[in-house]
């Protein structure tokens, strides 16, 4: 029996926990009811008067030992851990990261609302075109070199099905659906089939304005645009339309705006020239009006198309398009303030 004690008493010596389940392991093994201990102690009592005394001492001190570090791990893992008595429930709490908005979903925001004030309303159409609503509603004829303004991503080839180039789309199954007036934008995302560069992608957003009713003229189309660049982008912005061409307007224009960053004075962002274009727009051309079944003898209308990463390269000064698509949280978390 005494080498077994000694035995034991260097286990017990030796011993070391890294984790709390270790500890309870310990216990169950030496200390408790049925632990190893207890039966060296039912041991005990049928050893001779001559060892009693050594083996009664050395017993205890197996033991208490044993005690001793079941304590010391003890504390040690506890102490790691939160409990009643030392959880502070008036420590402040700790802040929770909270997410932002895409820079460009907050400028759409903007747009809708600025539009919104004046009485345009929202609707959206699918991504998935087919080639009356993409193409052949909006004028642009079978085989004519328009269509290949824009590089177009097919999905069916044969049933000419693709990714809408542009929410020009809308237009047409708005007309479709609904009688005038019409006063309406869509917001929407679009696609073609470029290399994608810091200024080109295969995918962008555009906004598609339409305002169809009796007596709509080009003077309603200008005043709007100029309400529309003095909420975006201040009370001192000027704009000018130059003539331009696309087959679903007639006249076409496309619209510069001075400057947002030198003020019309001439900068390296706007060449020089003191003006950047923003958009796209017109008169409806009557054969479009006629496509969709609205009597362009009675009505009249203009819209306009603009691509949301423009106008927020203009109020961010974002120099390469391909941030707003790679997800990179230190380029979207500058937008936070703007939630
Ligand atoms: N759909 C044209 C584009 O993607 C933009 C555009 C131009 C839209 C003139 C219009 C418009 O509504 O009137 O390039």
């Amino acid at each position: 029996m005494r080498e077994k004690v000694e035995e034991i008493l260097k286990e017990i010596e030796e011993f070391t926990a890294d984790s709390k389940e270790k500890v309870e392991e310990f216990r169950i093994k030496w200390l408790s009811r049925n632990g190893k201990i207890s039966h060296l102690f039912e041991e005990f009592k049928t050893v001779g008067p001559e060892i009693k005394k050594e083996m009664g001492q050395k017993l205890n001190q197996l033991k208490n030992k044993a005690e001793e570090k079941l304590k010391h791990y003890k504390e040690k893992f506890e102490s790691t851990e939160t409990t009643d008595e030392n959880l502070d429930l008036t420590l402040p709490v700790e802040n929770i990261a909270t997410g932002s908005r895409h820079p460009l979903s907050i400028v759409r925001k903007e747009i809708i609302d600025v539009f919104g004030r004046i009485g345009f309303t929202v609707a959206d159409g699918p991504e998935i075109e087919d080639d009356w609503h993409n193409f052949s509603a909006l004028n642009f004829p079978e085989d004519h070199p328009a269509r290949d303004m824009q590089d177009t991503f097919f999905i069916d080839n044969e049933n000419k099905i693709a990714l809408r180039t542009h929410t020009s789309s809308v237009q047409v199954r708005v007309m479709e659906s609904t009688p005038p007036p019409i006063r309406m934008i869509f917001p929407g995302r679009v696609y073609r089939n470029e290399a994608v560069s810091s200024r080109a992608h295969c995918f962008f957003h555009q906004v598609e304005g339409l305002y169809v009713d009796k007596n709509v003229s080009f003077a309603d189309l200008k005043q709007t645009l100029l309400y529309f660049a003095k909420e975006m982008f201040g009370e001192k912005s000027q704009i000018r339309l130059r003539p331009s061409y696309f087959p679903f307007t007639e006249p076409s224009a496309e619209m510069d705006i001075s400057c947002t960053i030198c003020g019309g004075k001439g900068c390296a962002f706007c060449k020089h020239s003191g003006w950047v274009e923003i958009l796209g727009c017109g008169m409806v051309d009557p054969a479009v009006l006629d496509n969709c079944k609205i009597d362009s003898k009675k009505y009249t209308g203009f819209a306009f198309g603009m691509g949301i990463e423009r106008i927020t390269n203009l109020k961010y000064r974002i120099n390469d398009l391909r941030l707003f698509s790679e997800n990179d949280v230190r380029f979207l978390r500058q937008f936070r303030s703007a939630l």
